[in-house]
């Protein structure tokens, strides 16, 4: 991969990158074609990072289908798969990290502990066998698009980061490989973290500016669903990820919600 990159650089070419843990949907695909229109050669790695779940969690459950994942990739219209197996990204001696301060210490790394670890850990290693000129990102895990964000500051890599809008099924659900674990009544469920967040806007659009009144207001309503466990609903600086209790500019709404085993995230920008 790393001879294939340096051979396309080469050619004078801009490659455009897709970091993924495969099942693909069309969340992935618009950033495949966001990838297409950035670069002249577009690369699509599908990789399961054992170091990015943490003990309990769904690593071996995670759903895979290398097949269709494949067709996918030639509808998008991609140059190269890049399908590296376990042992050879983290060999039996692996013993290197990295480290990060400030973004981790709020939503999502409150309850996956070193998860967004791991994430920085394999998209290093992705971009220095990559080696590409742009990466594509979704919106749909905004914490984790803001570290890398300032990863690649803070580290100096010479890379540019770009966000996906997050794509929805047509009722509003966030597409997401793990939405395949939700049985149908749970599916039915799974809507209210869409409809919570839309019942938010629509408050901020009507005036309130009391963050504590919307997330209460979005609990009671999630609560109200069977089979749900809120694991957190924050409004926050979109850059810090510090809470915020009055909304005076944009914010970043965003929840986290097990429904069933099944823990699923969404956000929303609100503007007041
Ligand atoms: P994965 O969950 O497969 O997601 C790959 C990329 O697709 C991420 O950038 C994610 O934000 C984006 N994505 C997922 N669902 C989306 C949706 N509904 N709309 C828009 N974009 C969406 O995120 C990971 O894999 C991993 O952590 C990874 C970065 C590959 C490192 O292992």
């Amino acid at each position: 991969m790393q001879a294939r990159s340096e051979s396309i650089r080469k050619q004078g070419k801009r490659i455009a990158f897709v970091p993924t843990m495969g099942f693909l949907h069309e969340g992935h695909c618009s950033l495949l074609k966001k990838g297409r229109v950035l670069g002249d050669d577009l690369v699509l790695s599908i990789f399961v990072n054992p170091t990015q779940f943490g003990p309990g969690e769904d690593y071996d459950a995670y759903p895979r289908d290398m097949e269709k994942d494949l067709q996918l990739a030639e509808r998008e219209v991609v140059d190269a798969v890049f399908t590296p197996s376990r042992e050879e990204l983290y060999g039996s001696n692996f013993q290197t990290g990295i480290e990060l301060e400030k973004l981790p210490n709020h939503l999502c790394g409150l309850s996956r502990p070193s998860h967004f670890q791991g994430v920085a850990l394999v998209v290093t290693k992705l971009f220095h066998i990559v080696k590409p000129h742009v990466a594509i990102f979704g919106e749909k895990d905004y914490q984790q698009l803001a570290i890398i964000r300032q990863m690649v500051r803070d580290l100096d890599f010479d890379i540019q980061i770009e966000g996906g809008a997050i794509v929805r099924e047509k009722d509003g659900l966030a597409m997401s490989s793990r939405n395949a674990y939700l049985s149908a009544e749970q599916r039915k469920t799974a809507l209210c973290l869409f409809q919570a967040l839309q019942k938010a806007r629509k408050a901020v659009a009507q005036g309130e500016t009391d963050t504590a009144k919307i997330i209460n207001d979005m609990a009671f309503f999630i609560q109200s669903h069977p089979d749900t466990e809120i694991d957190y609903i924050s409004i926050c600086d979109p850059q810090t990820l510090d809470s915020v209790d009055r909304i005076q500019k944009s914010v970043l709404l965003a929840l986290a919600v097990k429904v069933g085993k099944t823990r699923l995230i969404d956000n929303m920008i609100l503007s007041p």
